[in-house]
């Protein structure tokens, strides 16, 4: 394993790596992704042991061109709107899997559908245009623990794993991708993220609504709810309580904003309670927080609005008891 700057060097390499079924860890805008090429059974099926990833749990298929990722599905008039308003971006967008398409199954995880995006970050293109096909990558860590938004983090958590890992600093957004099942013109929100419902509705009109409580099940729906949205996921080695208006014994506590009066704070999300400067600093505060060993962080509470609700979403997952 190496982990080296980003450079032109580097990409081509790392491009070279990845059409010999090799496995690169790489910078999105969102998070460090785990990359191989998607249509590469071996590379895909290499990526679920790293991870540790349950097989029913599908991965992103990444494009650097939105004409190519919407032609790798079926796609929708309203997969065609999003992707002409947040492409390239933070959006995820599921569609219809067509049967001959040349994307492992895997990346499926044997469904009939295909999540796709086109993200925004130089590296992740330039990787994607050398390469010469689309890349699978979900996030550079082992499943159902914190996602990377730096090059040390994926050393921390998969090094070993990875053949190659491009250091290209820290991911602007910090919180995974928005992701959106467009299979109907209904618009599912299947996993809140750096593009807000507010966002969407503000640039297209389109008002995505939430998963209805029967697609919860998976079960005899046809709409499909991420299955990596599982309850406990994004976890930290301790326990998170949120909602936290006191300091327990054994415990750090994580402002956003100013403390509650007699807290003090071990880190502050955002001073300003700015809701993207607390998205972007999220995983990178729980990494270290976690790093110190405590029985149990404490968040203050935190707005469910706007970027709010995809930082609550990842915290309540944080949070939710874990498989024993
Ligand atoms: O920002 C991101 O999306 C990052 C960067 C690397 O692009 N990737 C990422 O991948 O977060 P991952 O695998 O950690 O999360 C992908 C989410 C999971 O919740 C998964 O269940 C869901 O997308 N997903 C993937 N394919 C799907 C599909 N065909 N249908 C429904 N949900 C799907
Ligand atoms: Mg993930």
């Amino acid at each position: 394993m190496i982990t080296t700057p980003v450079s032109e060097q580097a990409i081509k390499t790392a491009a070279t790596c990845l059409k010999q079924g090799g496995l690169v860890a790489f910078p999105t805008e969102t998070v460090y992704g785990l990359g191989a090429i998607a249509t590469d059974n071996r590379a895909v099926a290499r990526i679920f042991k790293a991870k540790k990833r349950p097989s029913f749990n599908p991965l992103i298929s990444h494009f650097a061109d939105r004409r190519q990722a919407l032609g790798a599905g079926e796609a929708t008039l309203i997969a065609e709107k999003l992707a002409a308003a947040f492409w390239p971006g933070p959006l995820t967008l599921i569609l219809k899997r067509p049967v001959d398409s040349p994307i492992s199954m895997l990346a499926s995880a044997g469904t009939d559908s295909l999540a796709i995006r086109v993200p925004a970050h130089k590296v992740a293109l330039a990787l994607i245009t050398e390469a010469r096909a689309p890349i699978v990558a979900p996030s550079a860590n082992l499943s159902g623990r914190l996602s990377p938004s730096t090059a040390i983090h994926v050393l921390q958590g998969l090094g070993e794993a990875c053949d190659i890992i491009l250091d290209g600093g820290a991911c602007e957004k910090g919180l995974e991708s928005t992701v959106i099942d467009c299979r109907t013109e209904r618009g599912v929100l299947l996993r809140p993220g750096p593009i807000t419902s507010e966002d969407i509705y503000k640039h297209t009109g389109i008002m995505v609504s939430p998963p209805l409580f029967d697609d919860i099940g998976m079960r005899d729906s046809d709409i499909l709810v991420s299955p990596g949205q599982l309850p406990s996921h994004y976890a930290p080695k301790a326990s998170v309580r949120m909602n936290a208006q006191t300091r327990n014994f054994d415990e750090l506590f994580i402002a956003f904003g100013p403390a509650p009066l007699g807290i003090v704070e071990d880190f502050n999300l955002s001073e300003k309670a700015d809701l993207v400067e607390a998205a972007a600093r999220l995983f990178s505060i729980l990494h270290a927080a976690d790093k110190l060993a405590p029985k149990s962080i404490a968040f203050a509470p935190i707005p469910v609005a706007g970027l709010g609700l995809a930082i609550n979403d990842r915290l309540s997952r944080a949070a939710s008891p874990r498989p024993s």
